[in-house]
């Protein structure tokens, strides 16, 4: 039996497990998850058991890591293929169709959290090992694996491992899949990623709240000066106003600037899938390339003062904002935080104090694909899923990949079996089945035209 009769053979037993998988509330940034983040750790353990030589689940500060490792075969490169165990929440939970972690098909789709990012497209590569293990005896070529549950929370104790134990991860190419396809229909290869800053503020005016019908009219509101802040942080071409801010953006050349606005990419699709009365970006650039190629500063969230029932009458002595800017290669992180920091200094008035905080930092990464390897993958995607594959940029972060370039140089390999429309970090989150069971296929192609080259 080939590899790819037996994922044909196995459909309804690898998804049966993929369910298991997901059933595992494994959300990294809630304390109470704790037991569940440790469960689904063991679960990948547990399966990758069967595949490799050597398995760990390795404690950290945070979350447990899962690394594993096959037998060696000499002359055959080694791969390190990297995903995440951990999932976003899951509220607001009364918009979900069907709960969040109780998988249902509907419509050719499996929904549930984690089924896009990235516990689904992790399942593909562990069946892709398992198809190739079952029918060969062996992987084909040296394989190194590991899984992180910190990924939605920043990776740190990832990036502590790597520090701390460089050579364990050291490889000849990265694979990872937690990025999305162009398209239905539209396998792609992602060579591009960008970066991003995560940050929070806190204004604090009175030293408690005050009553507004006593005070109001003399008195600093954090919360309005908060919405001013943040009104001035982009002019009316949706520039980000930071002075310095576009300084070190690399721009495209005239070719990637032609291959990518030439790619099957439709407009129609995606505003439908945004379903707002009108987009908003940046003046003088297509939204591929606003999206890709093109910093930005998003406001992620506001806080403070009465949200309640009815009306209080209040002027709230302290408000917050999480916001976030996405970063392109040349833009340094570390000199972002500062620019981005001395502009909210100076536009803020005397009246409040303000605390600002780095919760996360992590580099833009943008990669030559004509390396074999991303010939490779590009074949095994053509293979998988009988179409023609393409080679894109994406505007999502995944700091990992930014490391392990920065600390080995080797191709980092992203296939991506996701789509752009199935509501990663959001109620409904799905992957499309036929894209799950391509995927399975391109995976073992991959493995296999890897130990070829
Ligand atoms: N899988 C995503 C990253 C992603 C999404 C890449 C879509 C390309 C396309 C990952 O799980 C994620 O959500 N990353 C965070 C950053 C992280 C540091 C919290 C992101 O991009 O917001
Ligand atoms: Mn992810
Ligand atoms: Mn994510």
């Amino acid at each position: 039996m080939t590899p790819i009769d037996y994922i044909e053979s196995h459909r309804d037993a690898n998804l049966a497990e993929l369910v298991e998988f997901l059933r595992i509330p494994s959300i990294s940034t809630k304390s109470e998850h704790k037991a569940d983040v440790e469960r689904a750790a063991g679960w990948v353990a547990e399966k990758l058991r069967g595949q490799f030589e050597s398995v760990e689940i390795i404690p950290t500060k945070g979350h447990p890591l899962v690394f594993a490792e096959s037998k060696q075969i000499p002359g055959k490169p080694t791969v390190l293929f990297y995903g995440h165990y951990d999932v976003q929440p899951s509220e607001p939970d009364n918009l979900w169709t069907t709960p969040a972690f109780e998988p249902a098909v509907r419509g050719g789709n499996l929904y549930g959290r984690g089924t896009a990012d990235d516990k689904g497209q992790v399942h593909i590569h562990l069946a892709a090992f398992d198809a190739l293990k079952k029918t060969e005896g062996r992987l084909p070529l040296n394989v190194k694996v590991i899984i992180e549950g910190e990924e939605e929370v920043g990776g740190e104790s990832l990036y502590e491992f790597m520090r701390n134990s460089k050579q364990r991860l050291k490889s000849d190419v990265l694979v990872v899949s937690d990025t999305s396809m162009l398209g239905p229909g539209v396998p792609s290869v992602t060579y591009g990623l960008r970066g991003l800053n995560y940050y929070e503020i806190e204004l604090t005016g009175a030293a408690q709240d005050l009553h507004s019908g006593v005070f109001g009219g003399a008195v600093p509101n954090p919360l309005t000066i908060l919405s001013e802040l943040f009104a001035k942080l982009h002019d009316k071409h949706f520039r980000v106003t930071v002075p310095g801010f576009y300084d070190d953006v690399a721009t495209l050349s005239t070719t990637e600037r032609k291959a990518l606005n030439s790619l099957p990419w439709k407009m129609s699709q995606f505003k439908k899938n945004v379903g707002a009365p009108g987009l908003a970006g940046e003046k003088g650039f297509s939204v591929v390339e606003q999206l890709w190629c093109r910093p930005t500063l998003e406001l992620n969230g506001m806080w403070g003062g009465y949200t309640g029932e009815g009306a209080k009458t209040v002027i709230p002595a302290k408000a917050w904002a999480k916001f976030s800017t996405r970063l392109v290669p040349r833009q340094n992180p570390g000199k972002i935080v500062k620019q981005v920091e001395k502009h909210i200094r100076k536009l803020l008035p005397k009246t409040v104090e303000c605390k600002f905080e780095v919760l996360s930092s992590g580099k833009p990464w943008v990669a030559p694909y004509h390396h074999p390897y991303f010939e490779a993958a590009h074949r095994a995607l053509e293979k998988g899923f009988g179409k023609k594959a393409v080679f894109i940029r994406e505007g999502g972060s995944i700091p990992f990949v930014t490391d392990m370039y920065d600390a080995f140089k080797i191709p980092c390999i992203l296939m991506g079996f996701g789509l752009p429309d199935e509501n990663a970090h959001a109620p409904d989150e799905h992957i499309s089945l036929e894209n799950y069971f391509g995927g399975i296929k391109a995976a073992a192609h991959f493995y296999e035209e890897l130990a070829r080259t």
